[in-house]
């Protein structure tokens, strides 16, 4: 009887430890794979972007979704200007005009307005949005505040700067984990063990390759004139993404710089009172509004798959209603009012009756560039081929792109919030207003852009100082290629007017 109890006690403990064993077998291969399998998603799946409830808010800091195809990770975002100074302008981001607001900025993370964050692939990765190419600021004085303005051309933003402070510091030895790892620590803390030996070295080689990658293929900027601040090649990126041989495009396709416009009242601008649908874009190559954020945001760096169309939705939504701001600086009444019919003799069919109410024969229709006469650099790099490839852009989606299509000029755009709007013409050539109102000849050849103090007498940004407080402003030259300030002149442009309805239509123009 003992001995049966003894065999079956021994039974009982060799299957409590068979169970013992089971459960931690069971525990080692299938629980502890899992949590930790779960763990690494909710890391490296989550795709998190942060959001904001304010729309100036998500407008400013807000993601369309650009991390995810080219997003850098915020860590190395927020080192590299330690890593390489000698590429930049000046000290840090700001040297490149981008915009820190105060207490808020650093509530971002240190990040400027135009610049995002997303949680995607494990690291909380940064990018541009709208607001990098369509915000600026404005100071009366250089020493008042600087007020900020959204949806206006970012004219300080120095994005071909950018572009080389990063391509410049990839390919530069101190791009290596040896260097950036310990400056993040230095700056966030110590890493953990995953972040320090695996995490931030495979970002950094991979950044620093698709770095080098970016630097081969934008080569073809070598034979463009420096854009400077407030300019991009707006088709050229989408020739690169498109594979065209940059290196054989015939010579008229090599510069293509344009000047970030104002991108308020898009609801007005869709159609005009007859029913037609306003020509835009620069060269009226669009006539869209939906298709043309879609391809904002392409250009930028959105692949078709990453796109974040409900975010890009909230920005189309409120610059469909958001209106120009108002002048901030005293306005002659009594000149202004004389301005009134000369505006209306000259300018108003193809620019609209006024600030607000955009009907006119010509308005958003295309100026042939005989007639126009302005640089056609920009014009000539939207070719056909580049339009019959971005018809297969988004293709298999909804919303396909179809509404590209090639002009010949262009176009009569509304002058709503022209003040802020400087330098003019479409690749920026002229600094103000008023300068605008000259024949070419008298107009400044050589200027600097990229100040925020504002010229109250002539409407536009200061242009004739070269630096402030260490900061250099950029000096444009209209003999360059895609510079000329050329054209919108003669007796229908009103650069045959008297020196007095000169100015007095300027001082009707601030009212716009
Ligand atoms: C890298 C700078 C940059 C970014 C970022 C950018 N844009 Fe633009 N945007 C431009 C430039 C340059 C043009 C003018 C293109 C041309 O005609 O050559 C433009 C044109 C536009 C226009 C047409 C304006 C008109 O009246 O013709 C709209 C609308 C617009 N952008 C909206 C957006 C939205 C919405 C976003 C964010 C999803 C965005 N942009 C992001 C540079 C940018
Ligand atoms: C025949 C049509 C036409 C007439 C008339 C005309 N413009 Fe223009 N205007 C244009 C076109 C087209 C452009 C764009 C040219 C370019 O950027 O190359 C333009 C550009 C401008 C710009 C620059 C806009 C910007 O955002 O940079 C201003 C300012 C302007 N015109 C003011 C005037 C004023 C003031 C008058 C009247 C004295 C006038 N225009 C008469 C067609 C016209």
């Amino acid at each position: 009887m003992s001995e049966t109890n003894s065999d079956l006690q021994r039974a009982y403990s060799a299957r409590a430890r068979w169970m013992r064993r089971f459960w931690i077998l069971f525990g080692l291969s299938v629980i502890v794979p899992v949590v930790v399998a779960l763990a690494l998603a909710s890391r490296f799946l989550a795709d998190v972007p942060v959001t904001y409830d304010k729309i100036e808010d998500h407008f400013k800091y807000g993601s369309t979704g650009g991390e995810r195809a080219s997003g850098f990770p915020y860590w190395i975002w927020r080192v590299l200007p330690q890593i390489c100074p000698q590429y930049l302008p000046g000290p840090g981001y700001a040297s490149l005009g981008m915009l820190y607001e105060e207490g808020k900025s650093e509530a971002q993370g240190g990040l400027p307005v135009g610049v995002s964050r997303r949680r995607n692939l494990g690291l909380d990765r940064v990018f541009f949005n709208c607001a990098v190419c369509h915000s600026n600021t404005v100071r009366e004085r250089p020493d008042s505040a600087a007020k900020m303005y959204l949806g206006s051309p970012a004219s300080g933003f120095n994005l071909g700067g950018f572009e080389s402070f990063y391509t410049n510091c990839a390919a530069d030895p101190k791009f290596s984990t040896a260097f950036i790892v310990p400056e993040i620590e230095a700056q966030a803390g110590k890493l953990s063990m995953l972040d320090h030996y695996i995490v931030y070295p495979v970002a950094i080689a991979l950044m620093r390759e698709r770095l080098l990658m970016l630097r081969d293929r934008f080569k073809f900027r070598d034979r463009q004139p420096d854009w400077g601040p407030g300019r991009v090649d707006t088709f050229s990126a989408s020739k690169i993404l498109f594979n065209f041989p940059m290196d054989k495009l015939p010579k008229e396709e090599w510069v293509g710089t344009a000047d970030f416009p104002s991108i308020w009242n898009q609801g007005p601008r869709r159609k005009r009172a007859d029913g037609q649908q306003m020509q835009l874009h620069w060269d009226g190559n669009q006539d869209h509004m939906e298709e043309r954020n879609k391809n904002a945001a392409f250009g930028t760096g959105t692949l078709p798959p990453t796109i974040d169309l409900a975010a890009i939705g909230r920005v189309e939504a409120w610059i469909t209603e958001l209106r120009a701001p108002a002048y901030p600086f005293p306005v002659n009444e009594e000149l202004a009012a004389r301005g009134a019919p000369i505006y209306a003799e000259y300018c108003s069919a193809c620019h609209g009756a006024s600030g607000s109410d955009f009907s006119g024969d010509k308005v958003g229709f295309v100026t042939p560039i005989e007639a126009i006469g302005t640089d056609r650099a920009r014009l000539d790099s939207f070719t056909y081929d580049l339009v019959g490839n971005l018809s297969t852009l988004y293709a298999g989606y909804p919303w396909r792109f179809q509404h590209f299509r090639k002009t010949y000029g262009y176009a009569n755009m509304p002058l709503d919030g022209i003040w802020l709007r400087a330098p003019y013409l479409h690749n920026g050539s002229v600094p103000s207003l008023r300068d605008l109102l000259e024949p070419a000849r008298k107009r400044p050849s050589r200027f600097y852009r990229g100040y925020d103090v504002f010229d109250q007498k002539n409407l536009g940004f200061v242009s004739n100082v070269a630096d402030e407080k260490g900061r250099k402003f950029f000096l444009y030259d209209t003999s360059l290629s895609g510079n000329s300030n050329r054209g919108h002149e003669g007796k229908a442009y009103g650069t045959d007017l008297s020196d007095a309805d000169k100015t007095a239509l300027v001082e009707y123009l601030k009212k716009f």
